[in-house]
């Protein structure tokens, strides 16, 4: 599924799509080294057979890709807010062969429906937010509409840049000099964020720090009973 809304650019697509014009070309290669723990979701998805996997800012497709192949039993949807993103998203589709269980739409993370664009009424099984909360404006609106994408019993998967608290300030600072000039801002309050929206809605965070806090990934999953209370707690 791909369509071409043409409907008015939001400001901030506008900054996506001019930001990734060219960038597309050599995302995939260049993001590799420096966006970790992307491979490690991945391989933590596990859908269910017949399961449904949306991710959220999906970019050029590479994740979607990936998750694909390993999961043939499993059907993909991305939504990103950049035309130009989701052009390599439906190549990058079509060149794996994969337009069968690979679909793709614009939406802007902060309000997209996907559970009606791509008409999966009961929800998806999986949610990803891969690199793309610390790029949207009202991330905490985007995460609380990642949430309300999930199945009852849906997961959702979260990894991003962290805070790099036990880096030196001089590493802290060039880093986030450096990210500011692709509209990068890592969420600081990502974990206590997480546990409020999350726990809203019956679900726990598992949190796990990646190269000493330089990204961090996170799970939500419906919690048990003495998780609830744990969280409550805490
Ligand atoms: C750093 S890229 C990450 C792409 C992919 N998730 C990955 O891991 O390779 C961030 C993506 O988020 C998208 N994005 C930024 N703001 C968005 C929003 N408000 N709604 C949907 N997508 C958004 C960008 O267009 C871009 O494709």
């Amino acid at each position: 599924m791909t369509s071409a809304a043409h409907t008015p650019q939001s400001s901030h697509a506008r900054v996506m799509d001019r930001l990734y014009r060219r960038q597309r070309h050599f995302y995939n290669l260049t993001r590799k080294y420096y966006l970790f723990g992307r491979d490690r979701l991945l391989r933590d998805l596990d859908p269910p057979v017949g399961g449904r996997v949306l991710e959220i800012g999906c970019g050029t497709g590479r994740n979607l890709v990936i998750a694909a192949r390993r999961n043939p039993h499993a059907l993909f949807y991305g939504v990103d807010i950049s035309q130009e993103m989701l052009s390599s998203a439906q190549s990058a589709a079509a060149r794996a062969g994969l337009t069968s269980r690979v679909f793709t739409a614009p939406g802007d993370a902060e309000r997209v429906d996907a559970r009606q664009t791509f008409n999966v009424k009961d929800g998806f099984d999986r949610v990803v937010f891969s690199y793309c909360l610390s790029m949207i404006p009202d991330w905490q609106a985007a995460l609380a509409n990642g949430i309300a994408q999930l199945s009852p019993n849906g997961r959702l998967h979260i990894v991003d840049f962290g805070d790099m608290a036990p880096w030196p300030e001089p590493a802290r600072s060039a880093r986030q000099a450096w990210l500011s000039h692709f509209h990068v801002t890592p969420r600081a309050d990502l974990f206590e964020i997480a546990r409020l929206l999350g726990g809203a809605h019956g679900l726990a965070v598992k949190p796990a720090s990646i190269a000493g806090g330089y990204a961090w990934a996170l799970t939500l999953s419906p919690a048990r009973p003495s998780q609830m209370l744990h969280t409550n707690l805490a």
